[in-house]
């Protein structure tokens, strides 16, 4: 018996499948067979997204969902089940946060943060758990982040004002990784696994074009370099897979060795 990549059965919804990271993690998915719902706000930027790419056809579908409002993603995950029949994994991608400075952050943009960040990867999971049930197998897979893992250094924004690294994402991405393990312990049992992975840095085109800020990035890593979105994504091939079913409760850094040193 081999237990492949292979994702032909699997039907995969990737919350903020149009952003930075999900246009990469979800192409790589349907290179391997599955067929992609990338849950978002705006059908608008979906189609800019994945524009000209013919051969993603059939196996990528857009599903309107905004992660703040639990009755969204019922309704998405509702129509992702009736369109299909089973929904095999979700994966947490998507994420909002409010409020940067440390000194200032106001209640409001602290909870936002955690809303954005924490409780929405809850509210997800918590919604599609009797989904995964219904096939007694499944796979969630939470995007949390280095920051989750070890303090920023916040030295490396120093040259960049108005850009900083502000407490309440990587307060919020620890509690995802914590979320996993309750998670996995909770329902392994019934055939579902659920992971977390941290990636490192991969900066936004835009972030990339501050001098000398990917250079205080990449000093950061064993391999002396940023990541690009496609060296993530096989990760997600991985945990989505048959070959991962006994890799469960672990929070995975794809960070070029950052959180080694
Ligand atoms: N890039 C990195 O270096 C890095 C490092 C570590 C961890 N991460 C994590 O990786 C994940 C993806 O990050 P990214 O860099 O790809 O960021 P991104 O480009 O900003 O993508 C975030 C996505 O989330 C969506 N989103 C925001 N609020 C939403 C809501 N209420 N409902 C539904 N979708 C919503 C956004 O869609 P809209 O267009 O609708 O806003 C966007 O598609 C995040 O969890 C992030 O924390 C990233």
């Amino acid at each position: 018996m081999i237990y492949t990549f292979d994702l032909s059965t699997k039907v995969i919804m990737i919350t903020g499948g149009y952003g930075h990271l999900g246009v990469a993690i979800s192409r790589s998915l349907i290179h391997h067979g599955a067929t992609v719902y990338v849950l978002g706000r705006n059908r608008t930027n979906f189609d800019n997204a994945f524009r000209d790419e013919p051969e993603l056809d059939k196996k990528l579908q857009f599903s309107n969902c905004d992660v703040a409002s639990t009755a969204s993603i019922q309704n998405a995950f509702k129509e992702v089940f009736k369109r299909e029949g089973h929904i095999d994994v979700l994966i947490n991608n998507a994420f909002y946060l409010q409020g940067q400075n440390p000194f200032e952050i106001s209640d409001a943009d602290w909870s936002t943060g955690i809303d954005g960040t924490l409780n929405s990867v809850f509210r997800a999971t918590r919604e599609v758990i009797p989904y995964l049930f219904k096939n007694k197998s499944g796979r969630i897979i939470n995007v949390s982040s280095m920051y989750g893992v070890v303090a920023p250094d916040l030295s490396i924004y120093d040259d960049y004002p108005g850009m900083l690294n502000p407490p309440h994402y990587g307060v919020a991405k620890a509690g995802v990784g914590q979320l996993t393990k309750y998670y996995a312990g909770l329902l392994g049992k019934d055939g579902i696994t659920v992971n977390a992975v941290a990636p490192g840095p991969f900066p936004s085109e835009k972030v990339q074009q501050k001098s000398g800020f990917i250079e205080k990035l990449a000093e950061k890593t064993c391999v002396g370099r940023i990541g690009k979105p496609e060296e993530l994504a096989g990760i997600f091939v991985y945990l989505s897979s048959d070959a991962s079913s006994y890799t469960t409760g672990q929070i995975i850094a794809v960070d070029g060795g950052w959180t080694a040193l």
